[in-house]
């Protein structure tokens, strides 16, 4: 059997968390196995870059700086979990994927998309998600939740990024979700967590039925 690899993204506090967790719940009694796993992440590696980016002085990393520690992390999460878990035939569920990288450093932070392609090339290369749930929220929305969580990681160097790099964020995971509509569909996060679930859930049962 062959796995089937679904990406979560969206901006700050849109919800993917608690999507991701509603979603693995529900696949429990599917027979499969089921792998949660994120980015920047996923293998000790990866975990280790991911702590160089997600704290710290918001300006210590430029935009292609971002890409390249990303898509290093990625290729580790690739290499050591995500293609094996492919392999075994399991359901990988990721908080985050490339489309973060082109909306984060591309669109937001202004990085060339030409080396973006590049690295997607040379990194994922066929390892695409089979379906993006991207979870769409007005940002002032989502930075207001990320405000109110109390889990003291002090992960929050995007954060302090700025209203604006966060309306510009927003705006590239909609371009994206529009280039390639097929892969990726568009969920409201400003509903109840409940129905965003079901909007979810009838997207999934279709990749599902494919197989
Ligand atoms: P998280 O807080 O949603 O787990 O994600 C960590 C942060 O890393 C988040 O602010 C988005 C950012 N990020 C990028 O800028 N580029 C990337 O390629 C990835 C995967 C995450």
């Amino acid at each position: 059997m062959s796995g089937l690899f679904i990406s979560f993204e969206g901006g700050e506090g849109a919800g993917k968390s608690t999507q991701i967790g509603l979603l693995a719940e529900r696949l429990k009694d599917s027979g499969r196995e089921i792998v949660v796993t994120r980015e920047p992440g996923g293998t000790a590696e990866a975990e280790a870059i991911r702590s160089l980016l997600v704290s710290g002085d918001v300006g210590r990393w430029s935009a292609p700086a971002e890409a390249l520690l990303n898509s290093a992390a990625r290729d580790s999460h690739l290499r050591g979990s995500i293609r094996p878990a492919l392999e075994r035939g399991a359901i990988v569920l990721c908080d985050r994927f490339m489309d973060s990288t082109r909306a984060y450093q591309g669109y937001a932070g202004g990085c060339d998309m030409g080396l973006i392609d590049a690295l997607e090339q040379a990194v994922v290369g066929a390892t695409r998600p089979h379906l993006t749930l991207i979870i769409d929220l007005d940002p002032e929305l989502g930075l207001a939740r990320t405000k109110g969580r109390a889990d003291g990681l002090a992960e929050d160097r995007y954060e302090r990024k700025g209203l604006d790099f966060h309306r510009t964020l927003r705006e590239g995971f909609l371009a994206i979700a529009a280039r390639e509509p097929e892969r990726c569909r568009v969920i409201d996060g400003g509903q109840e967590p409940q129905a965003a679930a079901a909007a979810i859930w009838q997207q999934v049962s279709r990749v599902l039925r494919r197989g």
